[in-house]
């Protein structure tokens, strides 16, 4: 008999499941403490490969090595108890064939202890999600702007602006619904197009900036927190938690500086002991 934590986790059937129903509501998440925070409230945590910008400085994300989004994928598993925890994979461990996105995705989710991948890609990416799900592995896919495509792309960019483009996005969309993938994250699309899809596949559309016709939204939590300080115009900032935490270090700052820093009483006792 194995022993098992008495909370149950949110599986990716069960997201799926969602769709056109109550509204699915996620956010990253890259450390255990703020996975832990974030968990009551959402439906999923996607530990994104955007961690290589937030977390560690990078320009874009192509630079992300899987080692990293293992270290960070479990620390956010620790941290969790309810949520489906996604682990992005990172560019260049999952295009070349379907047995290497095996390969990578199986070690990511061994590695991790999460419940489902997201990968990059539309229709080139579907015979890798078939691949994946009929193996085991649940597959989040994204389509619309993907930033390891940022060089193809020409920058981060809204995607589906003209109609003309509307017909290869959409056909991106239906690709890999058709190829089991249980959700999508359509990022940075123009309204009415994120509405036609959501209307025309069977699985959630999750939106980053393609407005409330989809099924659910995800945002970077260190945006929506108001920690990065320059976001993309489509986020609400729900807090200023730059402007808290320089404040608390200023202070933090002043009385140190007035040498008020008190030593342990008889241990190391914490303040609800
Ligand atoms: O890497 C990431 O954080 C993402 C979300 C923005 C969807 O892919």
């Amino acid at each position: 008999m194995s022993v098992q934590s008495s909370v149950r986790r949110l599986t990716a059937p069960q997201i799926t499941a969602r769709k056109g129903g109550e509204p699915i509501v996620s956010l990253t998440a890259y450390h255990a403490h703020t996975a832990a925070i974030a968990d009551p409230f959402v439906d999923f945590l996607l530990v994104g490969d955007s961690l290589g910008m937030v977390m560690h400085g990078m320009e874009n994300t192509l630079g992300v090595p899987l080692e990293l989004m293992i270290m960070h994928g479990r620390a956010v598993v620790r941290g969790s108890q309810r949520a489906l925890i996604v682990v992005d994979m990172p560019f260049g461990t999952y295009e070349e064939s379907p047995s290497e996105a095996f390969k990578n995705s199986a070690r990511v989710m061994k590695e991790t202890g999460c419940g489902a991948i997201k990968l990059e890609g539309g229709t080139r990416m579907a015979e890798t999600i078939d691949y994946l799900t009929q193996r085991g592995i649940p597959v989040m896919a994204h389509i619309g702007l993907t930033p390891q495509s940022v060089n193809v792309l020409g920058g981060f960019k809204t995607q589906g602006r003209t109609k003309d483009a509307w017909a290869a996005i959409e056909a991106d969309a239906k690709a890999v619904a058709k190829a089991g993938a249980f959700a999508i994250v359509l990022e940075a699309m123009a309204e009415p197009l994120a509405q036609r899809i959501t209307k025309q596949i069977s699985i959630p559309t999750i939106g980053i900036g393609a407005s409330a016709a989809c099924d659910g939204q995800i945002l970077v939590m260190e945006d929506m927190l108001g920690l990065t300080g320059q976001v993309p115009k489509f986020v609400k900032e729900f807090g200023q938690v730059g402007t808290e935490i320089q404040a608390a270090i200023k202070a933090y700052a002043q009385e140190v500086s007035t040498r008020k820093f008190p030593a342990a009483e008889h241990t190391y006792a914490m303040k609800d002991d």
